[in-house]
This record gives structure tokens, sequence and C-alpha cells, in this order.
């Protein structure tokens, strides 16, 4: 048989699914295993959605306008007119989720050759992307000690005359930091001093902790010629499956290139944007209840991670995700390890690699992503799991 693509056989798979085959082994054997692994929030969808799926009775499925139901580009407008944007349906595309936004809008600017800054660490999912549109990801550094938050001159020291974008995520993953208005004015600097564009993701926009006003390059008037923002209903209205995301972007000649790329693909499901208007219509009602739930297990899971010995963390800012530093060498080693090895009455639990975040080998080897998409006291059950395997791990490893 001929080769398959080196390029996609040498991809790495992602570090969030990487144990997989662990928990579900260790399922297999009778655990129950607490998945702190997985940005799959476990909020209900809102009713609103379901009525709209159900109200859907035509009796062709046509596909729709590739760059989407016109009814939901119209709300999701509305939407950004609501937090005082000036984006207008014409600068909007329906993508199948978040995820496909990021593809399109890397295909849209590659050329080989091209390198993008990211802030590491950073979403994992994206090295899929990079790889496909054969974006090159270079790095910026931002660590726990800073809470992940952005320094201008390590920015400035990674630009060369290869870069052809800022990556930006905000409220991050794996992080959970919420930039600052001063850190996105000053990227947005950098970035019309470099001639950049600026992508930023936004699917965790809204959920922000703390009475934080969402930050957003969308206030930025001056740089929209050179943006693009991803957006997605995944997350803020706790719709994951649904798969509707967005593209933003007033550059008409970037976003003529996008809808090239829409209608490659012809459409988004059909069925789905009309379940999207639902979620737009209970906008604010679900979101506020999204922010606050993760809010009140933020403050769980990081007051009961600052009582575990030897554990560093950042207290997120937004999001549902933190970064944390174990007090031991190899985090999957000792991840595999729980899931292996270990167990509290047939208990167990699985969180992310953190070095499948970075893209400078070695870094986050003592690292792990924790997602707090569970219940208030199933987070604290499955913290003082993780606590007792730390002692145990090093205990047997004669570490004290
Ligand atoms: C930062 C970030 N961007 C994009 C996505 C993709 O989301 P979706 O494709 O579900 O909209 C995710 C999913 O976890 C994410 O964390």
């Amino acid at each position: 048989m001929k080769e398959l693509s080196k390029v996609m056989t040498n991809m790495e798979v992602s570090s969030v699914r990487k144990l997989s085959k662990y928990a579900d082994a260790a399922k297999a054997a009778g655990k129950k295993v607490y998945h702190l692994n997985i940005g799959q929030p476990d909020l209900p969808a809102p009713l609103e959605y379901y009525e709209r799926i159900r109200e859907f009775n035509e009796p062709i499925v046509e596909y729709m306008p590739s760059q989407g139901l016109p009814e939901l580009l119209k709300a999701m407008e509305d939407f950004y007119r609501g937090h005082g944007f000036s984006f207008r349906a014409e600068n909007i595309a329906v993508t199948t989720g978040g995820s496909e936004a990021v593809l399109m809008t890397l295909l849209a600017l590659t050329n080989p050759g091209d390198e993008f800054i990211v802030f590491e660490p950073y979403y994992s999912n994206y090295n899929t992307y990079f790889t496909i549109s054969g974006a090159t990801p270079v790095p910026v550094r931002t660590s726990v000690t800073n809470g992940f938050h952005i320094d201008r001159e390590a920015l400035e020291a990674q630009i060369t005359h290869r870069t052809k974008g800022i990556w930006v995520t905000n409220p991050g993953n794996p992080t959970g930091t919420v930039l600052t208005a001063e850190e996105l004015r000053m990227i947005a600097d950098v970035a019309k001093q470099n001639d950049l564009y600026i992508v930023s993701d936004e699917v965790y926009r809204e959920i922000v902790f703390d009475g934080r006003q969402i930050t957003s390059f969308g206030f930025l008037e001056d740089i929209h010629d050179r943006l693009v923002i991803i957006d997605s209903v995944s997350k803020r209205f706790s719709a994951c499956g649904a798969r509707i995301g967005t593209i933003v972007c007033k550059n008409k000649e970037l976003f003529n290139i996008i809808f090239k790329l829409c209608q490659g693909r012809l459409s988004v499901s059909t069925v789905e944007q009309h379940g999207a208007l639902g979620l737009y219509e209970a906008g604010y009602r679900v979101i506020n209840q999204v922010r606050d739930e993760f809010e009140k297990r933020r403050n769980v899971v990081y007051d009961a991670l600052r009582q575990v010995p030897g554990v560093e963390c950042n207290k997120p800012e937004g999001a549902f995700y933190m970064m944390c530093k174990l007090p031991v060498e190899d985090a999957t080693e000792f991840l595999i390890w729980m899931l292996e090895e270990f167990d509290v009455d047939g208990e167990t639990v699985m969180a992310a690699p953190g070095e499948g975040f970075y893209a400078t080998k070695g870094l986050g080897k003592d690292e792990i992503r924790l997602a707090f998409t569970l219940e208030c006291s199933l987070l604290e059950k499955a913290v003082s799991i993780l606590a007792k395997g730390l002692e145990e791990y090093n205990k047997v490893r004669g570490v004290v």
C-alpha cells in the first residue's frame, strides 16, 4: 500500500484524551473515575434550544446558506451589539463549532513558512490546525508566577519577518486567565507596529469571575481590519454538542476567503442552526447561570487545592480550567499511576497532562490541567483523592 500522509501520521494526539485508554481500563476494572481532564460542562442546555429543534418541521432538510442561517447571523449580530461591538451580520460566518472557525481562519491566513505567536501553555487542539494549515506556532512563555499574564518584551522578542499573526485565547484554556484591557491594548499596538493579524479565540468570553468586566478585541475598533474573533455556543450556553461556532471578521478580503471555505463545505447543520436560535434567545439568563456556577466551582477547587502540600496553582479568573504544578517529576506518569494503581474506595481521578499544552519541549512536565466541570461536592471529593494519591505516590517513591 502507498504511504499515508506523513504530516498527519506524525501529528500528536490531543493531550486531553491521551490517557483515555488508561481510564477505560480503570473503569473496566470497576473503578469510578472523576474526569477533570475534559472541558465538557455538565450543565443542561437551555430549554429554548430543545424547543427550537422540536419546532423544526420542514419537509425537506435543505442546506442552509454557506455563511449561515440568516436569522442566526442576525441573532449573533444582536448579541455582539449587546456587548457594544460594531460587528454586523455581513462580518459573521457560522461554522461547525469554534473548531472549524480555528481551522478556516488558519487556512485563510497561512502561506508556507508563516508563523503565529501563541502564548503557552495553550489549547492543545490548536496544534492539529496548525499542522493542517502548515502554520508554525511560535510560543511565548507565560507562567503561574504572574498568573499567566503577558509580557510585552517576551512577545516582541519572538516577532520575526515570518510572523503572520498573534494568537490570543481570552479567557484562557488551560490557564483560566482573563487578559486585562491594558494587555489587549498592548497586543493591539504590537500588532499594528509589526503589521500582524490578531486572532482572538473568545469562546469563553463571558465566563469571567469576581465581578470582572469582559475584555475583548471587539472593543478595539482601530484594529478591526486585522482582527478575527473565534466564537462558539459550546461553553457559554453549555451546548458543546450543538457544534455551532462563529468567525467574526471585518476585513473584507479575508472574509471573502473564509466565505469560499464555507462554500466548499456547503453548510453547517440546518437543524442545529435552528437550535442555536434558542440559545441566543436564552442569552444572558443562561450565560449568567453558567458563569456563576463555574465561579462557585472555581472557589471550591482552588480552596481545596491550596490545602494540598506541594501543589502550586493560579486562581483562575475565568473559563473553567486551571494549570497546577504538582510535587512530582513527571505528571503524566503520576496520572497513569492514579488510573492504574491507585484508588480510594474504588475511586480515582483523571486530569490532562500539562506538557501537551506547551510547544516548548520539557515545559509543563510537572503540571496538569484541571477542568472544573463537575459539581462542587464531586470536585471536593476528586481533590481529596488527588491529594491522597500524591502522598501515596511520593511515599512509594521515597520522596516523602
Ligand atoms: C480555547 C478553545 N477554543 C476552541 C474550542 C473549540 O470549541 P467548539 O468546537 O466546541 O466550539 C475549545 C474547546 O474546548 C477551546 O477550549
